[in-house]
């Protein structure tokens, strides 16, 4: 895309009127997980120098942004998320010369580079918390360290502080012999959680993070942000511990008590952020922070990206993610249908209509792939049909998108059938949590629920070719894939995509051109049809009447078959069609202009249909 063609959105409409210089609200973030993206030196890892051989590739879809997962210096227990050095980069990632030249040369393709931030907690290896260990250091005070329930001998079964699960399985609670005392991990017990009522802390932290905004960075996107700030009562005591006045929820199926009503959106969630914001960013231009906040509702979405409270640009909400899981857990499966998807989604456009901004996302690193769970991969025809209406879907709300790797190509599931083909530490402990301990899964439970929702499914190499390793790394590479290439790269890759104008790659080029030169799909409001209807997701997207715009503004209808069946087209879709059906008005369609036109005219959707049409 060439800068001339590139619509400029005023600074009055991309968050009306409340934020300056939102270049985001007309960007395209593309995530990488690099463990899974290219490997540059045959050990079977992606790597930096692998990211940086693959930019053209990246400039070629048009995206704007790359979000990297973590490659800071980690034992790598959950895969990077598990930090013991700040500020180094791991060396089966890379070096620092290696970040920086990625840097380099993604800023010359016009591309931002912006870095995971993990700090809600370090690795246990960081040296913060080694210091920690000794009730005596500077650092006493960095992580959350408790004394055993009040009668219980300390590192005993049932003496943990309170009774949280983590969320990976298991308490939440690690006795270390060297301090005498508990310390909390959310995550896995090689996770602890940093202390941020202790404001050394969070200089540290913000130092660090302005070490990697000089470095040339673009901004941040903040691991479990919304979990930092923990409910206390008046005495310092977390809930549920002995002597403390705030009770703990109650205990669910697997034994454990939930924290996130106690931890995600604390009481002083607010307050850090701005913090960080000032201690950070302020006089700073060109950067975008997104936070990850499991926990957070819509409400409170708007208040966190209203920018006059200077918090953070936007949030992932997951909402829509939590789409077809249990009441209970996400490894209880049940049905779903389009006003699911449209509740979730459309409750984090209303509430963003007047001020703030959301993210738009259905992939990423923790989910199983879009195409495998809300579209049809059963048949080749079918799954790139569904992988492009979602794509369509998801990119036409208002909001800035994020394509996860190989979601461009529409990318499945991993088919995974045993247990040890799995990496995911949160799969293989809620494995056995469940299975061996809870007794509350059979063993092919569980493995069908993994095959539906581990995170391992969004993990396997990125399917480059159809060579034997997918040009993940070398066929001749001496060490093999660190997690299984899926057997359908000879099917779906980048090479074949690339060259083929009908593939998913080239749909979502599309799509993201359409978000850089059409004005009213980055700025217009954004208004939900037929919010009644099992099956076809459709709104309006249209500008508000006193914008201050010069380019032509259109009034667009977006609609999509959420089903492998055709679809009558609702009342309120229906209506604003009126039985007229004009290809030249369909902007884009999975199908061709002229059978969506035909569609438009009989009133009914073929499978997976989606497209974007000129109303005026
Ligand atoms: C976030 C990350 C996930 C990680 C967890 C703990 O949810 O996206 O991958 O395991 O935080 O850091
Ligand atoms: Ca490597």
């Amino acid at each position: 895309m060439t800068s001339d063609q590139r619509v400029s959105v005023p600074d009055s409409i991309r968050t009306n009127g409340a934020s300056p210089n939102p270049w985001w609200a007309n960007a395209v973030v593309y995530q990488i997980y690099p463990r899974s993206f290219q490997d540059s030196n045959g050990d079977g890892i992606g790597d930096l120098p692998g990211i940086t051989s693959r930019l053209d590739y990246l400039a070629d879809l048009g995206i704007d942004v790359i979000w990297l997962c973590p490659v800071y210096r980690s034992p790598q227990d959950d895969n990077g998320y598990d930090i013991s050095d700040y500020r180094d980069i791991d060396p089966l990632f890379g070096t620092l010369d290696d970040m920086d030249e990625l840097l380099a040369e993604a800023h010359e393709r016009g591309i931002k580079v912006i870095m995971d931030l993990v700090v809600n907690h370090t690795s246990d290896e960081h040296a913060w918390f080694q210091e920690s260990r000794d009730k005596f250091s500077d650092r006493a005070d960095w992580y959350w360290w408790r004394p055993a329930r009040e009668g219980h001998v300390p590192g005993t079964p049932g003496a943990e502080p309170n009774a949280w699960g983590s969320y990976f399985g298991g308490s939440a609670w690690q006795f270390d012999e060297v301090r005498g005392e508990y310390y909390l991990h959310l995550f896995s017990k090689k996770q602890p959680d940093l202390n941020w009522e202790n404001p050394d802390l969070r200089a540290a932290v913000y130092s660090m993070m302005n070490w990697w905004m000089d470095r040339g960075v673009d901004g941040f996107r903040m691991d479990v942000i919304s979990l930092i700030s923990k409910t206390l009562d008046p005495k310092g005591r977390l809930p549920g511990e002995s002597g403390g006045s705030i009770q703990d929820g109650p205990i669910g199926p697997e034994g454990y008590s939930d924290s996130e009503p106690f931890c995600s959106g604390g009481p002083r969630f607010d307050e850090f952020l701005k913090e960080m914001r000032a201690a950070v960013f302020s006089g700073r231009e060109g950067f975008l922070t997104v936070g990850e906040a499991p926990g957070i509702e819509a409400d409170q979405n708007r208040h966190i990206t209203n920018p006059t409270n200077g918090e953070l640009d936007m949030l992932f909400l997951f909402d829509q993610c939590n789409v077809g899981h249990g009441p209970k857990s996400k490894w209880d499966l049940v049905d779903w249908d389009a006003r699911d998807l449209k509740r979730a989604l459309g409750g984090h456009q209303d509430a963003v209509r007047e001020v703030g901004w959301t993210s738009l996302f259905l992939d990423n690193h923790d989910q199983p792939r879009a195409v495998s769970r809300f579209g049809d991969d059963s048949t080749e025809k079918l799954r790139s049909l569904s992988a492009k209406a979602l794509a369509l879907l998801i990119q036409m709300h208002r909001g800035t998108p994020y394509i996860y790797q190989g979601e461009e190509l529409g990318m499945t599931n991993a088919g995974f059938t045993e247990l040890s083909q799995y990496r995911d530490l949160e799969s293989i402990n809620l494995y056995h949590q469940r299975v061996d301990e809870a007794h509350i899964s059979t063993p092919a439970e569980m493995l069908n629920s993994l095959a539906h929702v581990s995170r391992d499914n969004a993990r396997t190499p990125m399917q480059w070719d159809a060579s034997t390793y997918a040009g993940f790394t070398a066929p001749y590479a001496p060490r093999e894939p660190w997690i299984s290439v899926n057997p359908n790269k000879d099917v779906i890759n980048a090479k074949a995509q690339q060259r083929d104008p009908d593939s998913v790659f080239n749909f979502v080029k599309k799509l993201i051109d359409l978000r850089h030169t059409n004005i009213t799909l980055t700025a217009g409001l954004w208004d939900l049809l037929d919010p009644e209807d099992p099956f076809v997701y459709s709104f309006r997207r249209s500008l508000d009447e006193d914008n201050d715009l010069d380019t032509p503004d259109d009034e667009i209808l977006v609609a999509v078959n959420i089903s492998s069946h055709s679809s009558r087209l609702p009342e309120q879709t229906a209506a604003l069609i009126n039985g007229q059906g004009d290809s030249d008005s369909v902007l884009l369609s999975n199908y061709d202009a002229s059978s969506t036109a035909a569609s438009l005219m009989l009133g009914k959707l073929s499978p997976w249909e989606a497209f974007i049409y000129r109303l005026k």
